[in-house]
């Protein structure tokens, strides 16, 4: 019997990735199969962005990187963040990632350990729970509720840290919720972790630039008396339809650069150099595209947020960025799971039971509406068919 290391017995998964395998399995098959499933948009990389790489590997960077990445996207990371947040932000702490998961891995090895607590949303991004329970840490929830709009109580937040809690993860606007975070309930907290300077920050910003409804985006990066120990993950796969690229950026703390850069050395090195260059033209070039991609999402938030309150059983409060919806299924007396493989195998849409998120997701189902809005409304009406044909 091979002797395995115990960590590998408690890595979770992201549920959406086999959702999106069988959906296409199914569509092989030949089924007609609407994908609500997977968190990315359906747009494709806009062209600048794309020639950009071609002409890096064509002008023959084909080397490894420097381990944090080339500087002159660290020094546009830097002043990017700068500009949208008012904030100095020094190049030598930011650093180029193979995509946000990985700041959120490196963040767990860097604080997690047997003994060690780390608070995390529940619901939440599943590799959360997944990455803190590897490490043998303790995952300790915060609950996020509907009656909130899925945004943290600080107090409840703060209620949680213990001597042993050394990380706490907050992601606005968030996944699987479309949850926005108030900035008054981000000020509560800021100044409460005055209280608790043993606790790092890590805020996952990676759906910072799609909020809807003139929402503002909350950045952690704006509290000053929280640099030294805040860790912000943000990148290119949402806000520029760079999903496969594999392409993130964070920036860590003067006292952790320097353990991150190493676990980057450790691990993948750096990131490939072509799509370096193709994440500076996305933060030099025109961001039209970006406009354009976050005003369908938009529109199709409406869509689905009120088709979905039509459908029996279900309620859905209004997601403030991101591009989920998140309705409470309670009313269909069905269990999310059993929803999720009936409404894919029956009635051909695929979305994620809330429970693939943490417990807390009990009772909700995970719509992606990063789809057109004829598949978004075809896709209600399926399911609106289904319950209708399996009710009583
Ligand atoms: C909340 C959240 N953080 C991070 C990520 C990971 O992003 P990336 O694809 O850049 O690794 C995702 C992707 O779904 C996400 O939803």
């Amino acid at each position: 019997m091979l002797q395995l290391a115990a960590g590998m017995k408690t890595l979770g998964t992201e549920t959406a990735f086999e959702v999106l395998a069988r959906a296409n399995q199914l569509a092989a098959e030949g089924r007609d199969i609407i994908n609500l499933g997977i968190g990315q948009p359906d747009f494709k990389t806009p062209d600048h962005i794309v020639e950009a790489a071609v002409k890096a590997l064509r002008d023959g960077h084909h080397g490894y990187t420097p381990a944090a990445g080339i500087p002159p996207l660290r020094e546009a990371v830097a002043a990017y963040l700068g500009e949208r947040y008012d904030v100095e932000i020094d190049p030598d702490h930011v650093l180029i990632e193979p995509g946000g998961k990985v700041t959120m891995w490196f963040a767990m090895l860097t604080f997690g350990e047997p003994g060690a607590e780390i608070l995390y949303p529940n619901p939440g991004f599943p590799i959360y729970e997944s990455a803190i329970r590897f490490t043998s840490a303790t995952p300790v929830p915060i609950p996020l509720r509907e009656e909130n709009g899925f945004a943290f109580d600080a107090e409840e937040v703060l209620a949680k840290i213990t001597p042993r809690t050394r990380l706490l993860i907050v992601n606005s606007p968030a996944n699987p919720t479309g949850g926005v975070v108030p900035r008054e309930q981000f000020d509560r907290l800021a100044a409460g972790l005055a209280d608790h300077p043993h606790v790092a920050v890590m805020s996952d910003e990676i759906y910072s630039r799609m909020l809807y409804d003139d929402r503002e985006h909350v950045s952690m990066l704006s509290y000053p008396e929280l640099r030294d120990r805040l860790i912000l993950l943000d990148g290119w796969s949402k806000t520029y339809a760079m999903t496969g690229w594999r392409l993130g950026f964070a920036v860590w703390p003067e006292s952790l650069v320097d353990g991150a850069t190493r676990l980057a050395v450790n691990s993948h090195s750096c990131v490939n150099a072509a799509a370096q260059f193709a994440g500076l033209a996305a933060l030099q070039g025109p961001q039209d595209a970006v406009d354009a991609m976050n005003a369908a999402f938009a529109e199709r938030r409406q869509v689905i947020v009120s088709a979905l309150n039509q459908l029996p059983g279900f309620r859905c409060v209004e997601p403030g960025g991101a591009f989920y919806a998140f309705p409470n299924i309670t009313g269909t007396g069905l269990d999310a799971k059993a929803l999720q493989t009936k409404l894919l195998e029956e009635a051909g849409v695929a979305v994620v039971a809330g429970t693939s998120f943490g417990a807390e997701g009990e009772g909700y189902l995970r719509f992606s509406y990063a789809n057109s809005v004829e598949a978004i409304e075809e896709a209600a009406r399926r399911v609106g068919h289904w319950l209708t044909e399996n009710s009583g």
